[in-house]
């Protein structure tokens, strides 16, 4: 018995904010931020707006595609570092909104590889039999925890969840298999104190800027390429299969600039791989799954194709899913 992805959905918050505007509040330009980071606009969490509101949407939309209601669910899985509160969880606050009282909710805080993390508990836990229809979703909200003076982290991230429902199936399609790697010798590479800023974009108060991410760029960027391309390539082997049996790579959207350096060191060919970094930012955990959800849309996978995700983020934390859809 295996698992397998049912169906995807994905929401934003209401609020665009493009690098014009951006160009209007701090010393930076949309040229610099389009070539560095290939993102053009981003969404923001405002004030009053809640996350947990963003992934219920999100849920809902993958429920409903599944054909499926918020009862039938054994057990939902939150890729999140973005919890309002400490405890309860992120997945409980969701579990609440969708009107489940017993089954379990947890979080898995991996960053920026929330999601590939919590589709390898899923599909593990489902394996071993113990669930059948979970809910996976990846939902975070960066954009609350930068410090808006700071214009080398400002730029960069954006919000919002993406949702996918997942069932036990036998038979040769799902998932294939997962790896995951951490190390926490590089944690200071991208960090943010206990719940971080929460300072949205249109807040009057600004807290204290110790309590914001901090991030060492340059030397992320090296250490993300590497451990991206070898993931991969680790996940590829382990399943028997080759690069060219891949058809198409959904890769944390973080930053083209590592996505494009990632599939030249792999040698794969840029339409197998999707980018939508341009729209959102680095939405961290919800990342690959919103752009899963929009590369099912667009038509861009289909049945028996073979789908790779990955993504690396603060922790440091990186990891793979390959996928026969
Ligand atoms: N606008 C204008 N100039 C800027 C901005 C900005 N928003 N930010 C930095 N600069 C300036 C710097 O001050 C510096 O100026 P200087 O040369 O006068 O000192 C110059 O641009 C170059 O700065 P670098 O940090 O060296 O620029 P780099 O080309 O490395 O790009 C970036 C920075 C985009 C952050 C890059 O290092 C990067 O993408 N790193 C990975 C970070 C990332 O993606 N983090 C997300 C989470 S981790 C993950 O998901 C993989």
């Amino acid at each position: 018995m295996g698992s397998r992805i049912v169906a995807t959905g994905r929401a934003t918050p209401r609020t665009v904010i493009t690098n014009h505007e951006l160009e209007r509040r701090m010393d930076t330009s949309d040229e610099w931020i389009r070539t560095r980071t290939g993102i053009s606009q981003r969404y923001t969490l405002c004030t009053g707006e809640s996350l947990v509101e963003v992934a219920e949407r999100a849920s809902r939309e993958a429920l409903a595609r599944a054909g499926m209601k918020p009862e039938d669910l054994e057990a939902i899985i939150v890729g999140t570092v973005s919890s309002d509160f400490g405890f309860p969880s992120f997945a409980c606050q969701l579990q609440h909104r969708l009107g489940l009282t017993s089954i379990p909710a947890f979080d898995v805080a991996a960053a920026c590889s929330g999601f590939i993390y919590a589709l390898s508990v899923a599909d593990a836990t489902m394996r071993a039999g113990e669930w059948s229809r979970v809910l996976l979703i990846g939902a975070d909200a960066l954009s609350t925890m930068v410090d808006w003076n700071d214009r080398s982290t400002a730029v960069l991230f954006g919000d919002g969840a993406g949702a996918a429902v997942m069932v036990s199936e036998p038979g040769q399609r799902g998932v294939l298999g997962s790896i995951l790697r951490s190390a926490g010798q590089h944690w200071d590479l991208l960090s943010v104190r206990n719940r971080g800023i929460q300072s949205p974009i249109d807040a009057e108060a600004r807290t204290n800027q110790n309590d914001a991410i901090k991030m060492k760029g340059p030397e992320l960027f090296k250490i993300a390429v590497k451990s991206l391309e070898d993931i991969t390539r680790r996940v590829i082997e382990r399943a028997g299969v080759t690069l060219d049996d891949i058809s198409l790579i959904i890769p944390h959207q973080a930053n083209l600039r590592i996505i494009n350096a990632v599939g030249e060191r792999l040698g794969i060919k840029p339409e197998k791989v999707f980018t939508n970094v341009d729209r959102y930012g680095n939405t961290s955990a919800a990342s690959v799954p919103i752009a899963l959800d929009e590369a099912i849309e667009s038509g861009r996978i289909h049945d028996n194709d073979l789908v790779l995700l990955n993504a690396c983020g603060g922790g440091l934390t990186w990891g793979a899913n390959l996928i026969r859809w």
